[in-house]
């Protein structure tokens, strides 16, 4: 069975949280991972910052964000002046999905698909019920997508503070209603969709890629005051 924590304000559940974590069989993606790559940070920050799947570093080493998006991230977060201690980072699939080129050693990382998302979304609920963050950043679309249902589109919504939805409704298209037009000012926490820091990698631009990167994360910094 899944575990949830009794006590949302109990922040040692984040260390229950992940050891059933380690276990779950919740879709089909634990066979070919190395292992579930759950969130990390400070039990106490004010940001909880989401992204897509473990990539292959991230698989081998069981953390996330530590291979090249994650240097990318972490440069942004510095210049933007959000410190480490107020951030905890986790993603919207906690196991890393590759293929392989015929006989190749090299793993091809695959978007999540929709049932392996809604499979692994009680454990970010889980999370953020734990971590009550001030403001939630999702990195990409799989991300935002996994927050506020399969209508979300970075390029629209990127770059400005929403209400968190409601956590019941996470994930669905109810979600997307609810923060179309509610006042973020007056939400416990507020939600910024940004890109995925690979975009800045991939980009042939990549100065600019990344300056958008940066303003939105200012925009959170702004935020937390
Ligand atoms: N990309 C992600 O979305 N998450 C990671 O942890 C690493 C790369």
């Amino acid at each position: 069975g899944m575990f949830l924590p009794d006590d949302p304000r109990d922040r040692s559940d984040l260390r229950k949280l992940r050891a059933a974590a380690a276990d779950c069989r919740g879709c089909d993606l634990y066979r070919d991972a190395t292992r579930t790559v759950f969130g990390e940070g400070e039990p106490g920050g004010r940001v909880v910052l989401v992204g897509e799947q473990p990539g292959d570093q991230e698989d081998r080493r069981g953390a996330p964000f530590v291979g090249p998006a994650g240097r990318v991230l972490d440069r942004a977060l510095e210049e933007a002046g959000i410190e480490r201690g107020d951030v905890y980072v986790t993603n919207a699939v906690k196991h890393f999905k590759f293929t392989r080129v015929a006989g190749g050693k090299r793993r091809i990382h695959q978007p999540p698909n929709a049932g392996e998302m809604r499979a692994c979304r009680p454990w970010l609920l889980a999370e953020l019920r734990i971590l009550e963050p001030d403001v939630v950043v999702s990195l990409g679309a799989t991300a935002g997508k996994a927050l506020l249902g399969s209508s979300f589109r970075v390029t629209k919504q990127r770059g400005r503070l929403m209400p968190l939805p409601d956590l019941e409704t996470i994930g669905t298209p109810a979600a997307a209603r609810e923060i179309a037009d509610g006042p973020a000012e007056r939400a416990d926490t507020r939600l910024l969709a940004t890109i995925h820091p690979s975009a800045v990698l991939r980009a042939e631009d990549r100065d600019d890629v990344y300056a958008g990167l940066l303003d939105d994360l200012r925009i959170v910094a702004t935020a937390l005051g």
